[in-house]
């Protein structure tokens, strides 16, 4: 019986990673998915039957009513709002760890063992309390500014101390259970610590390092009960979720580091200065541009998530290209609020996964295009990034839609983006405003069309 239940943990392994890579590309994440949820399956089944001596009753309450939970937020969660349901996912899976490190608890374990219990207590804590935390400043139930006061590096020190000193006792006398609950309460505690500092702006990658913090926990909680697949499990997730924070920062051109102690996105001082003026332009005289363009490219932003518009931008590329144009999506890889969100919307909209071209395939051919439709984008295609060396965001990759021959900007006002700084491109020559709502103002587009 061993051997069958390791064996289905190498199945299940193999699953997983192998719906990871078809997770890259959006074509295949949809198998990956069912691929990787298919190894949790198999992972889970093999996991109850090894470990023996479980109670079914508890086993389908939890499974009926966890189900129903989870079938019903992700059925009914706005797309927008899909980060603070990760952040939630997170949170969730770092109280996991820690109540299966608590249950792992016996005075009578090897020291090894009681290192990895105080590791998925410590590491599950933190990711439960900081993924709350993200969640409030996400869904602004809290101030998604920056929370600071006097001495907060010195309390955060005092924890941190507290932690250790508490972890090293109770490793030592594992007998007094207060040694551990102390580690609970202060890893909690350092949770909220760790991220009430963070501006709101950052929280999406503060989520993706707290998603592979919950995988750490999941690991070390994996050694504690001494479960092969729920190492390999926490393993992957770990890995996978500094990968993801790795390339998040890297396309803002920021150090993790940056993003976790500068506070950016809340108070940045604005330096950039704009020359030129802004010129509006109505749906019937974009209407006759966009009717002479032989070559089109869309670049969406978080604009297009908040309007829905990815049906109707469908829509006017299939007018597009029946009147002879060539139409293609410029996807920069932070635009939106999530990895992959752009790609998500308009794959909803079935716009053809090859159409979709990545910034580095975009750019070279924008000096091509006719018209560049800007679709509720603002940071991911503000020229500043290139041109202004004291913006905030001088050095981050963009979408160089400035040099389509025109330039279309679709947004209901001048306000700023997520990184509150003034665009240059709105103000150039070849740039013209379609100001309004991106859904209709793309309807009316398509009704002149038709
Ligand atoms: P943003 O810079 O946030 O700009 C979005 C624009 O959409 C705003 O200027 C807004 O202008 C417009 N908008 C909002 N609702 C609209 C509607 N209904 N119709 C038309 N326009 C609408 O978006 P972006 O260019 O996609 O850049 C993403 C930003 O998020 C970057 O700064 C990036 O660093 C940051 N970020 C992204 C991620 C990931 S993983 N994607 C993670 C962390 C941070 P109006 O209010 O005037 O309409």
């Amino acid at each position: 019986m061993d051997n069958l239940i390791q064996f289905a943990y190498i199945i299940s392994a193999a699953l997983f990673i192998y719906g990871l890579k078809q997770l890259g590309s959006p074509a295949t994440a949809r198998r990956g998915n069912m691929i990787s949820s298919t190894g949790m399956l198999v992972a889970i089944v093999a996991a109850l039957l090894d470990q023996g001596i479980v109670d079914y009753q508890w086993i389908v309450i939890g499974v009926v009513i966890g189900g129903a939970i989870g079938a019903f937020v992700a059925r009914t969660v706005e797309m927008t709002s899909m980060p603070e349901m990760v952040a939630l996912f997170n949170g969730f899976g770092g109280m996991a760890s820690l109540l299966v490190g608590l249950a792992a608890m016996s005075p009578t374990a090897a020291t090894f063992t009681l290192v990895t219990i105080v590791l998925s207590i410590l590491i599950g804590g933190v990711t439960f309390t900081g993924s709350l935390v993200a969640y409030g400043k996400l869904s602004e139930r809290m101030t998604s500014a920056p929370i600071m006061f006097a001495k907060q590096q010195m309390v955060n020190g005092a924890i941190v101390a507290g932690i250790v000193i508490s972890a090293l006792l109770f490793i030592n006398f594992p007998d007094t259970g207060f040694w551990l609950f102390l580690v609970v309460v202060l890893s909690l505690a350092f949770g909220v610590m760790v991220v009430i500092p963070i501006g709101g702006a950052d929280m999406p990658v503060v989520i993706s390092l707290l998603n592979s913090y919950s995988g750490l926990a999941a690991c070390a909680a994996g050694f504690a009960v001494d479960n092969n697949i729920l190492i390999v499990a926490g393993s992957l997730v770990g890995a996978s979720g500094i990968i993801l924070t790795q390339i998040m920062c890297k396309a803002m051109n920021r150090s993790l580091t940056n993003v976790l102690f500068s506070g950016f996105g809340s108070g940045v001082q604005e330096t950039t200065e704009v020359e030129g003026e802004i010129k509006p332009i109505s749906v019937e005289d974009a209407y006759y541009v966009l009717e002479a363009a032989s070559s089109v490219a869309v670049i969406p932003g978080y604009g297009m998530a908040v309007a829905q518009a990815q049906h109707v931008v469908k829509e006017l590329m299939e007018l597009l290209e029946e009147n002879g144009a060539e139409v293609n999506f410029g996807i920069h890889p932070v635009a939106g609020r999530m990895p992959g969100h752009m790609n998500v919307l308009l794959a909803e909209a079935d716009v053809p996964y090859d159409q979709l071209l990545e910034m580095d395939d975009i750019n070279p051919r924008m000096e091509t295009v006719d018209v560049a439709i800007v679709i509720g984008a603002n940071d991911v295609v503000n020229p500043a990034a290139r041109e202004v060396e004291s913006s905030p965001i001088y050095g981050m990759p963009v979408i160089n839609v400035d040099s389509a021959r025109t330039v279309f900007v679709l947004k209901r006002s001048m306000a700023s983006g997520f990184a509150g700084i003034e665009n240059p491109l709105f103000y150039k020559d070849n740039t013209r405003m379609l100001f309004g709502d991106a859904k209709e103002s793309i309807g009316g587009l398509i009704r002149e069309f038709s």
